[in-house]
């Protein structure tokens, strides 16, 4: 079973990084396919936390080699604080592969970002300023800079001034800000390039060769779902592709090479920026949920948008991305709640409907409709075994498995690396 993809199946921040390291100790490799440092992954290591933006969520395990596949934007300035940071914390890690064929973030991704938001006022998609959009616009526009292209000054130089050429007219005719200057962009860049250069490599072959030699593989997703640029709530989307096919297209494997899909699920939802939320709470519950399960972004520290669980929203991730296990994280944080309400349809229009919506219209007209289940008030953060959860917890989980067309195969009762109930053994 060596080709895992792991996704998110709601709007972000399910709890990815922690089941990506703790998969790590029986994987080979772990690789970042789509997004860049718009991505906060959390993991917790015998108490100790560490935040990872863009080096993959396997890099605390030491048998596990991380890639950054073709499919990432990359901002070189970022991925070495990074990875410096944990070497002054006393963290020996291996430095990540990086496919040649990653695009970069530059200075000026990250102004444009920061300036079209701005200037889109309400209208604003509330992006986490990293320069996420316009790096995969340059790229999909075809003047996009790659990795490889800082291994070689003279290109680079020419790309760098070929796309400034053209943003400094939109930065001084639409958004009335002065022009960026080449020079620095081009020798800041290329101040990482000696460093770079060993680990640059054509990561479709290693991957496809690891994978021959019967290797175990973690493509580990960022963002999710329903923040997909095809298929999630268009136009407050990210701008790449992270559901389980970016795995492909992002890094170089043929679809045939996946065997599992796992979708990481939060045991009610969240959402960090703008965009329909059905099941949003907006009043006391809400603000109880928020600080109960911790929920401030990782990147940006914005409060999440917090609500209860809604089965149509994982539903349609589970049937979009193949998800073979669902692992339901912090099941913990709903632990004293008296009832758990649970969302099984929309009322839009007067109609009920039980599936997701076609158009993103109806989707904005949602109403929830929830089941009430019973909650319960002991402390689960110690229990390992599914036997061992209070009973009104148990049929939670059984009831939320049953809308949502996925096995539950593991679930979090706290963030530590340990801290899950494993239901099925899925590597
Ligand atoms: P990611 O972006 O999907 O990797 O998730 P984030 O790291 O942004 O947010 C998930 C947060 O929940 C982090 O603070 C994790 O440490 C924490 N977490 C993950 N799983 C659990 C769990 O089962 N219980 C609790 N209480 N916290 C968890
Ligand atoms: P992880 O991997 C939650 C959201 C932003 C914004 C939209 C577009 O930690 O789950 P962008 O900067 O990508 O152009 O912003 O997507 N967003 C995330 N929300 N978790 C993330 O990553 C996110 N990455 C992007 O808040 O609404
Ligand atoms: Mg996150």
């Amino acid at each position: 079973m060596p080709g895992v993809v792991i996704i998110g199946t709601q709007w972000g921040d399910e709890g990815k990084g922690k089941a990506t390291d703790a998969l790590g100790d029986r994987m080979d490799y772990c690789v970042r396919y789509s997004g860049g440092n718009n991505a906060g992954h959390t993991v917790v290591v015998n108490g100790e936390k560490f935040t990872l933006h863009l080096l993959p969520s396997g890099i605390l395990n030491a048998g596990c080699s991380c890639v950054i596949g073709n499919g990432v934007v990359v901002d070189l300035g970022v991925f070495y604080d990074e990875l410096d940071e944990l070497a002054e914390r006393g963290i020996v890690v291996a430095h990540p592969l990086i496919s040649a064929n990653a695009h970069l973030i530059t200075a000026y991704h990250v102004t444009l970002d920061k300036v079209s938001e701005r200037f889109a006022g309400l209208k604003k998609i509330g992006t986490t300023g990293r320069g996420i959009g316009p790096a995969y616009s340059d790229k999909v526009n075809r003047i996009g800079l790659r990795v490889q292209d800082i291994l070689d000054a003279d290109t680079l130089t020419a790309k760098v001034e070929a796309a400034l050429e053209q943003k400094n007219q939109v930065l001084a005719k639409i958004y009335n800000r002065r022009p960026i200057a080449a020079q620095p962009i081009i020798a800041e860049l290329l101040t990482y390039a000696e460093r770079l250069r060993p680990y640059v490599v054509d990561a479709a072959r290693l991957l496809n060769d690891a994978l021959d030699a019967g290797k175990n593989v973690l493509f580990e997703g960022a963002q999710a779902h329903h923040l997909d640029v095809d298929h999630g709530t268009y136009p407050f989307v990210t701008s790449s592709n992270p559901i389980a096919a970016g795995a492909c297209t992002g890094s170089g494997v043929g679809p045939k090479r996946i065997d599992r899909v796992i979708g990481i699920a939060k045991a009610y939802t969240t959402r960090v920026g703008e965009g329909p939320f059905p099941t949003e709470l907006l009043d006391a519950t809400g603000e109880q949920l928020r600080t109960r399960g911790g929920e401030y972004g990782v990147t940006t520290g914005r409060p999440r948008r917090t609500g209860w669980f809604d089965a149509l929203v994982v539903e349609q991730a589970n049937r979009v991305n193949g998800v073979t296990d669902v692992f339901l994280t912090k099941l913990d944080v709903l632990t004293g709640w008296e009832q758990i309400p649970v969302c099984v349809g929309y009322r839009i229009d007067g109609a009920i409907i039980e599936h997701w919506p076609m158009t993103m219209s109806e989707l904005e007209h949602a109403q929830p409709v929830y089941e009430y289940l019973p909650g319960w008030v002991e402390d689960i953060t110690a229990v390992r075994t599914f036997a061992d959860l209070p009973v009104n917890a148990q049929a939670y989980v059984k009831r939320i498995e049953s809308l949502i067309g996925a096995r539950i195969s593991g679930i979090g009762v706290g963030p530590g690396r340990d801290e899950s109930i494993v239901i099925n053994q899925l590597v």
